[in-house]
């Protein structure tokens, strides 16, 4: 294989204002200066691959104009491969985010030209999807794309997906997750009314997996994660203590970290156990891409 992973999803630029508190309906609140990064879970996870070291592309599209030249040059200096990124059609995708004094967000994303990521566009990329080991998707595109990626997989490669926003899948597509990457938040709502009946996570994770995930991964945030598959008992797999200042993009970090682990062939609770250590590191610093940690930094926490 050529690719480590290959990432199919969003670059959105991300416009971050600090704030003391969210403001409720009808009220405004002074914030702090604007910063833009490059983000979308998609490119994030595409940036934090690269940046461990495994040879990554990005199935992305983006608009021909400043946020869309952003989002190529951090791609670009982290080593990711964009030749399949396509350029126009709609603005690029912008999420507007506010990060409180605890380090944690609220995001809006305008989808721009992330919308008009196709099937189309993936038959095109048909010779990345040959030569990759790993697939990863999140669900900031059409739900047809992600479906018409599972298609196109390689015989023997894995597939990897974070559905967030979530919503209910197909079962083409569940079937096809392996693992299942995902919060409490949106194991309710993958889950549908299922999961909204007082499961604890261990429960939410064997009900993902008898409606067909391979297997699945919830995310905790400080507490770690949970990793279950078909017969197994599921484990936790705790985080090391850090204080954070930014969680945005820490589960892109820690769901490419994972993905790329496992497809060099490890099991999953050890894949976990240093996906787990790469969303720590990223939560210690601001912004999404600009946080996440080469292996050495891993290694070094
Ligand atoms: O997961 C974090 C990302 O979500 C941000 O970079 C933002 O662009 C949204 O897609
Ligand atoms: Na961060």
């Amino acid at each position: 294989n050529d690719y480590d992973l290959l990432v199919v999803g969003s670059a959105n630029a991300d416009l971050v204002i600090g704030v003391e508190r969210r403001p409720a309906p009808g009220e405004t609140v002074l914030g702090s200066d604007l910063a833009v990064h490059p983000g979308g879970k998609g490119a994030n996870q595409a940036v934090a691959a690269a940046r461990l070291g495994a040879r990554t592309a990005l199935l992305a599209r983006v608009g021909d104009d400043a946020h869309g030249r952003l989002l190529l040059d951090s791609q670009r200096a982290a080593g990711v491969d964009t030749g399949a990124v396509r350029v126009g059609g709609a603005p690029t995708g912008v999420a507007l985010i506010t990060v409180d004094p605890s380090g944690d967000n609220s995001i809006v994303v305008s989808p721009g030209a992330n919308a008009r990521l196709t099937p189309d566009d993936i038959r095109d990329a048909a010779g990345l999807f040959a030569r990759a080991r790993v697939v990863s998707a999140q669900l900031e595109i059409p739900l047809e794309t992600v479906t018409e990626a599972v298609r196109a997989r390689a015989a023997g490669s894995r597939f990897v997906l974070n559905p967030s926003p979530p919503r209910p899948l197909p079962a083409e597509v569940l079937t096809a997750c392996d693992p299942l990457v995902l919060n409490e938040h949106e194991a309710r709502f993958v889950l549908g009314g299922d999961g909204l009946d007082g499961k604890d996570p261990e429960g939410r994770a064997r009900a993902l997996l008898a409606l067909g995930a391979r297997s699945v991964v919830v995310t905790l945030g400080a507490e770690g994660a949970l990793v279950a598959e078909g017969g197994g008992t599921a484990v936790r797999v705790p985080s090391p203590r850090v204080g954070a200042v930014d969680t945005t993009g820490a589960g892109d970090a820690f769901t490419a970290a994972l993905a790329w682990r496992l497809g060099r062939g490890e099991d999953l609770v050890t894949a976990a156990a240093f996906a787990v250590r790469v969303g720590a590191a990223a939560v210690t610093k601001e912004g999404a891409q600009a946080s996440f940690p080469t292996a050495g930094e891993v290694a070094a926490l």
